[in-house]
């Protein structure tokens, strides 16, 4: 019989979205098919240790309002970085080194910084490991929003009009900094260049509510994005890689409204209250709707990206579509936005996985 497809599932992380990580880590472990996979579950802590997890999808749900998080199992996890292994090796206090095996291919189930942003991407490369998703370069460049709107526009996309308040800047000169981000009108949106989940991000009415929402941004990023506010409809689109050299493909496209006292699709209104009402697929027109999708193609195009992505806009009611975002490793519990624009497209949550990993096994390491 030959060997199962060995499979490290990644998740949890350094970064403000570790419980999320955890959450999605819980489907994809529930999801995979264990006929042909052989999982190998590694948690990494709040601290950036590698540790062997409980291969138990259960431990890794939110239960009644509490986030999961990786646990230090104390079985450390250790990555060769010589390209000619593929065995990962646990370690545990007193006992020898013990080696879990070849792996086969990595699924790296992590949003935001070191995880979403190029460098466990660059720790795969250096060792020689497939892994699921966007490379180094389209992982960081999509990371930076502003990184991000830059090569989005010089593709000839919309994007909106925003500032960048480099470290320190607001600090150096406060009247300065206000000046430049009042030519954008109000109220201004201010995030983290490199965050997600909306954690750190402030909607500010006016002039004296911008020193605190700098603040707010300041701690996951001394980079600070500071845009005009854009009215519109928040239509987010899937794309996935072709398989076997095939283009990349979109799904139907979806809608997302905030509804019940959340001012925006905040951190609560994204994983903790039912604020959101999610339209899957869109009501949109067959124009639009074809639109968005050749949208969000070029996109994930022009960024450079592997694999999958989310790619969200928003629709103006004059019919433009502005590109707010682009998520290489977007939210991915059967709930969330991504799978569910796959399955209304008619690839369920376990087929999805499958495609995923199968994308990434037909792809060698380098020049990522
Ligand atoms: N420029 C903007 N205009 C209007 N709404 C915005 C703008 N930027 C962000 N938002 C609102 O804030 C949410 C989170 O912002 P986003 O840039 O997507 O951050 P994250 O990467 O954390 O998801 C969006 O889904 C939207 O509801
Ligand atoms: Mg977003």
């Amino acid at each position: 019989m030959p060997r199962k497809t060995r499979v490290a599932v990644v998740f949890g992380g350094r970064s403000s979205e570790h419980a999320i990580s955890c959450v999605t880590a819980g489907s994809v472990l529930a999801a995979l098919d264990r006929e042909r996979y052989d999982v190998i579950p590694v948690g990494i802590t709040r601290e950036g240790r590698w540790v062997l997890a409980p291969d138990d999808p259960a431990r890794l749900a939110i239960t009644a309002g509490v986030l999961p998080a990786v646990e230090d199992s104390g079985a450390e996890v250790l990555l060769p970085t010589d390209p000619g292994r593929r065995d990962l090796v646990v370690l545990e206090p007193g006992s020898m080194p013990t080696a879990l095996g070849d792996v086969d291919v990595v699924f790296p189930l992590l949003h935001g910084p070191y995880g979403e942003d190029g460098t466990i991407q660059g720790l795969l490369e250096l060792a020689g490991i497939p892994y699921v998703g966007s490379g180094v370069l389209a992982s960081a460049a999509s990371m930076d929003k502003d990184v991000m709107k830059r090569l989005l526009s010089s593709a000839g996309m919309e994007v909106g009009e925003y500032v960048v308040l480099g470290p320190g800047e607001w600090d150096r000169d406060v009247a300065a900094a206000t000046a430049k981000v009042s030519g954008l009108g109000w109220p201004v949106f201010v995030k983290p260049a490199r965050g997600g989940s909306s954690i750190g991000i402030s909607k500010v009415p006016g002039p004296e509510g911008l020193e605190k929402a700098v603040r707010e941004a300041e701690p996951w990023d001394p980079k600070v994005v500071v845009e005009a506010a854009v009215a519109g409809r928040e239509i987010e689109c899937g794309v996935l890689g072709g398989l076997d050299g095939a283009a990349a493909e979109a799904s139907l496209p979806a809608e997302i409204r905030v509804v019940g006292g959340h001012d925006f699709y905040d951190f609560d209104a994204k994983y903790l209250d039912d604020a959101t009402e999610m339209d899957v697929p869109a009501g949109l027109d067959a124009e639009t709707t074809a639109r968005v999708q050749r949208l969000a193609v070029q996109a994930f195009e022009a960024l450079g990206c592997e694999g999958l992505a989310r790619v969200d806009f928003f629709l103006c009611p004059d019919g433009r579509l502005v590109v707010n975002e682009l998520n290489t490793m977007p939210g991915f519990t059967p709930a969330s936005m991504f799978p569910r624009m796959w399955a209304a497209t008619g690839l369920d949550y376990p087929a999805l996985v499958d495609r995923l990993l199968q994308l990434a096994l037909g792809r060698s390491t380098g020049l990522r």
